[in-house]
């Protein structure tokens, strides 16, 4: 079923990637792209609308920098943010992405209430955080997308060490969406536990590699980051959304308690559907995994002093 209106907000690296792969995937009618510079969103949506007549492709997009445009969307994918700047600490840059993704959550709660709101803007768990506060949505509405990138990643990395191919591949990453991740273990390759084809050392190896491999790509690219990987993964959650799908997509959502580590939001395992995320899932942890993600609730609630102090 087609959408009638997607909107995208930050129509950069990320949000220009993602609106091509809707427009392609012909997963909606019409996309709202928002951005504080409206000649940039204009730009950007004059460009991709050009290629709907080749790619025999309906889909519209509208580049403008005023919040009314996403009236009625379905979905709102956020991805607006600033980047890093030479001498800013990651506090600073948690202090400016939060104004930011708390100012577009009002414009959202104010002209499109009913939508579902994935967030891409870093640091993630935190800004999934502060969209639900400020939204007043219900969690299963407002999540990230993070570990499913990130799950991906380990996939590749599992597909070339072992030459299985990457649909045999059940990757499993979880927690925070930072170097700190959760790489488990518990992945497997078919129905095969993973130390079946990775000796432990070898897949020690590839935990690190996932880790880094945001950083990799922007020490590579020098100026920006990941753009096509992470709009492919907000694709494969629109997926989910609109066939209903019941898909089991790993997300960044609020937990109330489920671990026993307060309220906190991370990458965990959820079925997503047509009314967002359908079921939070709680995968048996083994002691080590455990460890990680209190670690990554001590951290969370770190940050979130920080920016309320
Ligand atoms: N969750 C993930 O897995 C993941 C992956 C890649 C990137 N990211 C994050 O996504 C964000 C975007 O990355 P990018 O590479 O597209 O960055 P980018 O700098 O290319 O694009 C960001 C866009 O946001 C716009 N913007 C800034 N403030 C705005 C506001 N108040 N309202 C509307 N638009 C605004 C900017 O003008 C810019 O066009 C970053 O925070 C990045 O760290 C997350």
């Amino acid at each position: 079923m087609i959408m009638e209106k997607i909107s995208v907000i930050g129509a950069g690296s990320v949000g220009s990637s993602l609106a091509w792969l809707i427009l392609i995937n012909k997963l909606s009618k019409r996309i709202s792209l928002i951005d504080i510079d409206e000649d940039w969103a204009k730009g950007i949506a004059c460009d991709l609308n050009d290629s709907r007549f080749i790619l025999k492709s309906d889909t519209f997009i509208e580049g403008r920098s005023d919040y009314s445009a996403v009236k009625d969307s379905e979905i709102i994918v956020v991805t607006a943010g600033s980047p890093r700047k030479p001498g800013m600490s990651r506090q600073d840059l948690l202090k400016i992405n939060a104004g930011i993704i708390s100012s577009v959550s009002k414009e959202i709660k104010k002209h499109s209430p009913g939508s579902i709101v994935i967030l891409v803007t870093n640091p993630l768990d935190l800004m999934v955080y502060v969209a639900l506060e400020n939204t007043g949505f219900s969690s299963k509405r407002v999540f990230g997308m993070g570990s499913s990138l990130d799950s991906s990643r380990l996939a590749n990395f599992i597909s070339q060490e072992t030459g299985v191919s990457v649909k045999d591949i059940t990757p499993l990453v979880m927690g925070m969406h930072s170097k700190d991740m959760l790489v488990s273990k518990q992945s497997k390759i078919g129905v095969f536990g993973i130390e079946e084809f990775i000796p432990a050392e070898g897949f020690l190896a590839l935990k690190e590699k996932t880790c880094n491999r945001g950083k990799e790509i922007v020490d590579y690219l020098k100026k920006g980051s990941a753009r096509f990987a992470p709009a492919a993964a907000v694709v494969e959650i629109i997926e989910a959304i609109d066939k209903d799908s019941q898909k089991i997509i790993p997300v960044s959502c609020l937990l109330e308690n489920e671990f026993s580590l307060g309220k906190f939001c991370t990458g965990m395992p959820c079925v997503i559907g047509k009314n967002g995320i359908e079921k939070v899932l709680q995968p048996h942890l083994l002691p080590e995994e455990k460890k990680l993600l209190s670690e990554s609730a001590r951290s969370f609630q770190e940050s979130l002093k920080c920016l309320t102090d």
